[in-house]
Protein backbone atom coordinates (compact mmCIF):
# COMPACT_ATOMS: atom_id res chain seq x y z
CA UNK A 1 0.00 0.00 0.00
CA UNK A 2 1.16 3.37 -0.99
CA UNK A 3 1.40 5.55 2.11
CA UNK A 4 0.24 8.77 0.09
CA UNK A 5 -1.52 7.80 -2.32
CA UNK A 6 -2.68 11.21 -2.99
CA UNK A 7 0.60 12.85 -3.69
CA UNK A 8 2.22 10.28 -6.37
CA UNK A 9 -1.11 8.56 -8.27
CA UNK A 10 -0.98 11.02 -10.95
CA UNK A 11 2.47 10.60 -12.13
CA UNK A 12 2.82 9.09 -15.19
CA UNK A 13 6.11 6.78 -14.92
CA UNK A 14 5.24 4.62 -17.59
CA UNK A 15 8.81 5.42 -19.79
CA UNK A 16 10.77 4.41 -17.20
CA UNK A 17 8.66 1.94 -15.49
CA UNK A 18 11.35 -0.71 -14.89
CA UNK A 19 13.55 1.72 -12.61
CA UNK A 20 10.11 3.17 -10.94
CA UNK A 21 9.17 -0.54 -10.45
CA UNK A 22 12.92 -1.44 -8.64
CA UNK A 23 12.80 2.13 -6.99
CA UNK A 24 9.02 2.17 -5.67
CA UNK A 25 9.56 1.44 -1.84
CA UNK A 26 12.37 4.27 -1.82
CA UNK A 27 10.31 6.49 -3.91
CA UNK A 28 7.25 6.43 -1.68
CA UNK A 29 9.78 6.73 1.20
CA UNK A 30 10.88 9.71 -0.79
CA UNK A 31 7.42 11.31 -1.29
CA UNK A 32 6.42 10.54 2.24
CA UNK A 33 9.24 13.13 3.51
CA UNK A 34 8.27 15.48 0.49
CA UNK A 35 4.75 15.45 2.21
CA UNK A 36 5.88 15.74 5.61
CA UNK A 37 8.44 18.73 4.82
CA UNK A 38 5.90 20.98 2.76
CA UNK A 39 3.60 21.50 5.79
CA UNK A 40 3.50 24.65 7.88
CA UNK A 41 1.13 26.24 9.46
CA UNK A 42 0.50 28.99 7.41
CA UNK A 43 -2.17 27.66 5.24
CA UNK A 44 -0.66 29.07 2.12
CA UNK A 45 2.54 27.37 2.07
CA UNK A 46 0.92 23.35 1.73
CA UNK A 47 -2.19 24.79 -0.33
CA UNK A 48 0.50 26.01 -2.57
CA UNK A 49 3.17 23.64 -2.40
CA UNK A 50 0.53 20.92 -2.74
CA UNK A 51 -0.60 22.74 -6.39
CA UNK A 52 2.16 21.71 -7.71
CA UNK A 53 3.66 18.82 -6.15
CA UNK A 54 0.72 16.44 -6.23
CA UNK A 55 0.08 17.44 -9.69
CA UNK A 56 2.99 15.05 -10.39
CA UNK A 57 5.90 16.10 -12.31
CA UNK A 58 8.03 12.82 -13.14
CA UNK A 59 10.56 12.99 -10.34
CA UNK A 60 13.25 12.36 -12.30
CA UNK A 61 15.85 14.02 -10.18
CA UNK A 62 14.94 12.13 -6.89
CA UNK A 63 14.69 8.79 -9.05
CA UNK A 64 18.66 8.95 -9.89
CA UNK A 65 19.98 9.91 -6.88
CA UNK A 66 17.90 6.71 -5.11
CA UNK A 67 18.65 4.37 -8.24
CA UNK A 68 22.72 5.81 -8.42
CA UNK A 69 22.96 5.59 -4.39
CA UNK A 70 21.42 1.78 -5.05
CA UNK A 71 23.81 1.43 -7.85
CA UNK A 72 26.65 1.97 -5.41
CA UNK A 73 25.20 -0.44 -2.96
CA UNK A 74 23.94 1.98 -0.19
CA UNK A 75 22.64 0.99 3.14
CA UNK A 76 20.69 3.68 4.97
CA UNK A 77 17.96 6.62 4.86
CA UNK A 78 20.37 9.73 3.69
CA UNK A 79 19.26 8.73 0.47
CA UNK A 80 16.17 9.37 1.03
CA UNK A 81 16.14 13.06 2.49
CA UNK A 82 18.71 14.09 -0.32
CA UNK A 83 16.24 12.69 -2.73
CA UNK A 84 13.64 14.87 -1.21
CA UNK A 85 15.96 18.12 -1.14
CA UNK A 86 16.51 17.47 -4.92
CA UNK A 87 12.80 17.35 -5.55
CA UNK A 88 11.74 20.52 -3.47
CA UNK A 89 15.19 22.56 -5.33
CA UNK A 90 13.58 21.49 -8.35
CA UNK A 91 10.08 22.52 -7.39
CA UNK A 92 11.03 25.92 -6.22
CA UNK A 93 12.98 26.35 -9.51
CA UNK A 94 9.70 25.53 -10.91
CA UNK A 95 7.71 28.01 -8.90
CA UNK A 96 10.19 30.51 -9.75
CA UNK A 97 10.32 29.94 -13.49
CA UNK A 98 6.96 30.33 -14.76
CA UNK A 99 6.37 33.54 -12.61
CA UNK A 100 9.68 34.47 -14.67
CA UNK A 101 8.73 32.69 -18.28
CA UNK A 102 4.91 34.22 -17.51
CA UNK A 103 3.70 30.53 -18.11
CA UNK A 104 0.01 29.55 -18.44
CA UNK A 105 0.67 25.42 -18.00
CA UNK A 106 2.41 23.75 -15.56
CA UNK A 107 2.06 19.47 -15.30
CA UNK A 108 -1.35 20.50 -17.25
CA UNK A 109 -2.81 22.82 -14.84
CA UNK A 110 -2.38 26.65 -13.97
CA UNK A 111 0.70 27.50 -12.32
CA UNK A 112 0.92 28.62 -8.80
CA UNK A 113 1.61 32.04 -10.01
CA UNK A 114 -1.77 32.19 -11.96
CA UNK A 115 -4.10 30.62 -9.06
CA UNK A 116 -2.33 32.63 -6.12
CA UNK A 117 -0.12 35.38 -7.93
CA UNK A 118 3.17 36.00 -8.04
CA UNK A 119 4.06 37.36 -4.58
CA UNK A 120 2.99 33.68 -3.38
CA UNK A 121 4.56 31.92 -6.10
CA UNK A 122 7.79 33.95 -4.90
CA UNK A 123 8.01 33.10 -1.47
CA UNK A 124 6.72 29.77 -1.37
CA UNK A 125 9.54 28.78 -3.40
CA UNK A 126 11.99 30.50 -1.14
CA UNK A 127 10.26 28.37 1.71
CA UNK A 128 11.01 25.07 -0.59
CA UNK A 129 14.52 26.19 -0.71
CA UNK A 130 14.89 26.29 2.58
CA UNK A 131 13.21 23.34 3.35
CA UNK A 132 15.05 21.42 0.90
CA UNK A 133 18.36 23.07 3.16
CA UNK A 134 17.02 21.87 6.40
CA UNK A 135 17.03 18.04 4.87
CA UNK A 136 20.43 18.11 3.87
CA UNK A 137 21.99 19.42 6.98
CA UNK A 138 19.88 16.24 8.38
CA UNK A 139 22.07 14.21 6.77
CA UNK A 140 25.19 15.23 8.50
CA UNK A 141 27.39 15.16 5.26
CA UNK A 142 28.87 18.26 4.33
CA UNK A 143 29.77 17.48 1.46
CA UNK A 144 26.78 16.44 0.16
CA UNK A 145 25.29 19.66 1.20
CA UNK A 146 28.25 21.56 -0.45
CA UNK A 147 27.14 20.17 -3.70
CA UNK A 148 23.64 20.49 -3.35
CA UNK A 149 24.06 24.32 -2.38
CA UNK A 150 26.50 25.34 -5.25
CA UNK A 151 23.98 23.53 -7.48
CA UNK A 152 21.54 25.77 -6.34
CA UNK A 153 23.29 28.99 -6.90
CA UNK A 154 24.50 27.71 -10.32
CA UNK A 155 20.53 27.68 -11.28
CA UNK A 156 20.05 30.68 -10.26
CA UNK A 157 22.95 32.02 -12.17
CA UNK A 158 22.37 30.11 -15.47
CA UNK A 159 17.83 31.34 -14.92
CA UNK A 160 19.97 34.85 -14.83
CA UNK A 161 22.31 34.58 -17.51
CA UNK A 162 19.13 33.19 -19.97
CA UNK A 163 17.33 36.41 -18.46
CA UNK A 164 20.04 38.78 -19.82
CA UNK A 165 20.28 37.24 -22.99
CA UNK A 166 16.91 37.25 -23.37
CA UNK A 167 16.07 39.02 -27.38
CA UNK A 168 19.91 38.58 -28.18
CA UNK A 169 19.94 37.18 -31.63
CA UNK A 170 24.02 37.44 -31.26
CA UNK A 171 23.43 34.31 -28.41
CA UNK A 172 25.59 31.69 -29.80
CA UNK A 173 25.60 27.97 -29.20
CA UNK A 174 28.56 28.30 -26.32
CA UNK A 175 26.70 30.76 -24.16
CA UNK A 176 23.77 28.43 -24.99
CA UNK A 177 25.36 25.33 -23.44
CA UNK A 178 26.56 27.03 -20.53
CA UNK A 179 22.90 28.15 -19.87
CA UNK A 180 21.55 25.01 -19.83
CA UNK A 181 24.31 23.62 -18.29
CA UNK A 182 24.01 25.74 -15.25
CA UNK A 183 19.94 26.20 -14.88
CA UNK A 184 19.20 22.18 -15.68
CA UNK A 185 22.33 19.78 -15.81
CA UNK A 186 23.37 21.16 -12.71
CA UNK A 187 20.75 19.87 -10.54
CA UNK A 188 20.78 16.04 -12.23
CA UNK A 189 24.58 16.31 -11.92
CA UNK A 190 24.05 17.30 -8.15
CA UNK A 191 21.94 14.45 -7.89
CA UNK A 192 23.67 11.97 -9.15
CA UNK A 193 27.02 12.69 -7.00
CA UNK A 194 25.58 13.06 -3.87
CA UNK A 195 24.81 9.43 -4.03
CA UNK A 196 29.00 9.08 -4.62
CA UNK A 197 29.46 10.78 -1.54
CA UNK A 198 27.14 9.25 1.22
CA UNK A 199 28.83 5.90 -0.67
CA UNK A 200 32.26 6.97 -0.21
CA UNK A 201 33.27 6.16 -3.69
CA UNK A 202 36.62 7.02 -5.29
CA UNK A 203 37.14 10.33 -7.24
CA UNK A 204 37.38 8.40 -10.59
CA UNK A 205 33.44 7.17 -9.60
CA UNK A 206 32.36 10.24 -8.30
CA UNK A 207 33.39 12.39 -11.77
CA UNK A 208 31.91 9.30 -13.25
CA UNK A 209 28.11 9.82 -11.56
CA UNK A 210 28.51 13.68 -11.68
CA UNK A 211 29.60 13.58 -15.59
CA UNK A 212 26.36 10.79 -16.15
CA UNK A 213 23.97 13.10 -14.29
CA UNK A 214 25.67 16.43 -15.91
CA UNK A 215 25.41 14.73 -19.50
CA UNK A 216 21.90 13.87 -19.14
CA UNK A 217 20.79 17.05 -17.90
CA UNK A 218 22.24 18.76 -21.29
CA UNK A 219 20.12 15.85 -23.11
CA UNK A 220 17.58 16.27 -21.20
CA UNK A 221 17.20 20.40 -21.68
CA UNK A 222 18.25 19.80 -24.85
CA UNK A 223 14.87 18.13 -25.53
CA UNK A 224 12.81 19.90 -23.60
CA UNK A 225 13.93 22.71 -26.04
CA UNK A 226 12.95 20.45 -28.89
CA UNK A 227 9.72 19.90 -27.48
CA UNK A 228 8.76 23.58 -27.20
CA UNK A 229 8.66 23.61 -31.29
CA UNK A 230 7.69 20.37 -31.96
CA UNK A 231 5.81 18.22 -28.79
CA UNK A 232 2.10 18.30 -27.73
CA UNK A 233 0.65 19.96 -25.13
CA UNK A 234 -1.96 17.66 -23.66
CA UNK A 235 1.46 14.86 -23.52
CA UNK A 236 3.96 17.81 -22.28
CA UNK A 237 1.59 19.72 -19.76
CA UNK A 238 2.78 22.54 -20.49
CA UNK A 239 2.73 25.11 -23.45
CA UNK A 240 4.41 24.88 -26.77
CA UNK A 241 5.76 28.15 -28.50
CA UNK A 242 6.73 29.59 -24.51
CA UNK A 243 10.70 29.84 -25.60
CA UNK A 244 9.53 31.63 -28.87
CA UNK A 245 7.08 34.16 -26.85
CA UNK A 246 9.43 34.96 -24.79
CA UNK A 247 12.39 35.71 -27.40
CA UNK A 248 14.90 32.86 -25.94
CA UNK A 249 17.51 31.82 -28.09
CA UNK A 250 17.12 27.48 -27.65
CA UNK A 251 19.36 25.54 -30.03
CA UNK A 252 16.27 25.01 -32.51
CA UNK A 253 16.56 28.84 -33.46
CA UNK A 254 19.92 29.19 -33.29
CA UNK A 255 20.98 27.14 -35.64
CA UNK A 256 17.51 28.10 -37.78
CA UNK A 257 18.75 31.66 -37.47
CA UNK A 258 22.15 30.70 -38.86
CA UNK A 259 20.80 28.35 -41.43
CA UNK A 260 18.78 31.35 -43.26
CA UNK A 261 20.46 34.66 -41.80
CA UNK A 262 19.94 36.59 -45.27
CA UNK A 263 16.79 35.58 -46.25
CA UNK A 264 15.04 35.61 -43.12
CA UNK A 265 17.27 37.94 -40.75
CA UNK A 266 14.13 40.66 -40.67
CA UNK A 267 12.12 38.28 -39.83
CA UNK A 268 14.12 36.86 -36.35
CA UNK A 269 14.91 40.51 -35.82
CA UNK A 270 11.49 41.27 -35.06
CA UNK A 271 9.95 39.12 -33.20
CA UNK A 272 13.30 37.81 -31.28
CA UNK A 273 15.08 41.31 -30.72
CA UNK A 274 11.82 43.83 -30.98
CA UNK A 275 9.93 41.20 -29.86
CA UNK A 276 6.79 42.23 -32.18
CA UNK A 277 5.08 38.97 -32.60
CA UNK A 278 1.82 38.05 -34.50
CA UNK A 279 -0.82 34.93 -34.70
CA UNK A 280 1.11 33.29 -37.72
CA UNK A 281 4.51 33.82 -36.30
CA UNK A 282 5.00 30.97 -34.60
CA UNK A 283 4.16 28.49 -37.22
CA UNK A 284 6.46 30.98 -39.53
CA UNK A 285 8.82 29.93 -37.18
CA UNK A 286 8.02 26.61 -36.50
CA UNK A 287 8.42 25.96 -40.58
CA UNK A 288 12.00 27.79 -40.85
CA UNK A 289 13.15 25.40 -37.84
CA UNK A 290 11.36 22.83 -39.83
CA UNK A 291 13.61 23.49 -43.06
CA UNK A 292 16.82 24.17 -41.10
CA UNK A 293 16.75 21.12 -39.28
CA UNK A 294 17.44 22.18 -36.20
CA UNK A 295 14.82 19.98 -34.74
CA UNK A 296 16.93 16.89 -35.54
CA UNK A 297 20.42 18.13 -35.42
CA UNK A 298 18.92 19.14 -31.17
CA UNK A 299 18.09 15.84 -31.37
CA UNK A 300 21.38 14.30 -32.33
CA UNK A 301 23.15 16.40 -29.99
CA UNK A 302 20.95 15.03 -27.11
CA UNK A 303 21.47 12.02 -28.17
CA UNK A 304 25.04 11.78 -28.15
CA UNK A 305 25.32 13.13 -24.76
CA UNK A 306 23.06 9.97 -23.73
CA UNK A 307 25.22 8.04 -25.61
CA UNK A 308 28.33 9.58 -23.69
CA UNK A 309 26.42 9.26 -19.99
CA UNK A 310 25.76 5.82 -20.55
CA UNK A 311 29.28 5.14 -21.29
CA UNK A 312 30.49 6.44 -17.90
CA UNK A 313 28.97 4.60 -15.91
CA UNK A 314 31.35 1.70 -17.29
CA UNK A 315 33.24 1.87 -14.49
CA UNK A 316 30.35 0.51 -12.23
CA UNK A 317 30.43 -3.16 -12.18
CA UNK A 318 27.29 -4.63 -13.81
CA UNK A 319 24.46 -4.83 -12.09
CA UNK A 320 20.29 -4.16 -12.52
CA UNK A 321 20.70 -0.65 -11.15
CA UNK A 322 23.60 0.34 -14.05
CA UNK A 323 21.38 -1.36 -16.43
CA UNK A 324 18.41 0.54 -15.56
CA UNK A 325 19.92 3.87 -15.49
CA UNK A 326 21.55 3.35 -18.68
CA UNK A 327 17.67 2.79 -20.01
CA UNK A 328 16.82 5.66 -18.21
CA UNK A 329 19.68 7.89 -20.32
CA UNK A 330 17.78 6.44 -23.46
CA UNK A 331 14.26 7.49 -22.21
CA UNK A 332 15.46 11.04 -21.39
CA UNK A 333 15.93 11.46 -25.42
CA UNK A 334 12.79 9.12 -26.30
CA UNK A 335 10.79 10.71 -24.32
CA UNK A 336 7.76 12.94 -25.46
CA UNK A 337 6.62 14.70 -22.07
C1 LIG B 1 11.08 20.88 -16.05
O1 LIG B 1 11.61 19.68 -15.59
C2 LIG B 1 12.15 21.91 -16.04
C3 LIG B 1 13.22 21.64 -17.01
C4 LIG B 1 14.45 21.47 -16.66
C5 LIG B 1 12.90 21.57 -18.43
P1 LIG B 1 10.79 18.32 -15.65
O2 LIG B 1 10.31 18.07 -17.04
O3 LIG B 1 11.62 17.25 -15.03
O4 LIG B 1 9.56 18.66 -14.74
P2 LIG B 1 8.56 17.71 -13.97
O5 LIG B 1 9.10 17.64 -12.59
O6 LIG B 1 8.54 16.37 -14.63
O7 LIG B 1 7.25 18.41 -14.05
C1 LIG C 1 13.94 24.97 -16.82
O1 LIG C 1 13.58 26.11 -17.41
C2 LIG C 1 15.01 25.21 -15.77
C3 LIG C 1 14.53 25.63 -14.46
C4 LIG C 1 13.30 25.51 -14.05
C5 LIG C 1 15.53 26.21 -13.57
P1 LIG C 1 12.54 26.17 -18.63
O2 LIG C 1 11.82 27.45 -18.50
O3 LIG C 1 13.28 25.91 -19.89
O4 LIG C 1 11.61 24.94 -18.35
P2 LIG C 1 10.06 24.75 -18.61
O5 LIG C 1 9.93 24.57 -20.10
O6 LIG C 1 9.36 25.93 -18.09
O7 LIG C 1 9.70 23.48 -17.87
MG1 LIG D 1 12.62 29.28 -17.80
MG1 LIG E 1 9.81 27.86 -18.05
Amino acid sequence: MNAQPQLINKVDRSPAEKLWKMAASDMASVDQLILERMQSPVGLIPDLAKHLISAGGKRLRPLLTVATSQMCGYKGDKHHKLAAAVEFIHSATLLHDDVVDDSTLRRGKKPANLVWGNSPSILVGDFLFARAFNLMVETNSLEALNILANASSVIAEGEVRQLAALGNMQMDEVSYMQVISAKTAALFAASTEVSAVITFQSEEKRKALHGYGLKIGLAFQLVDDALDYSGFESKLGKSVGDDFREGKMTLPVIRAIEFSKHENHSFWHRVIVERKQNNEDFKKAVLLIQSSKSIESTMELARQYSLEAKELLNVFDPSPWRTTLEELASYIVDRAS
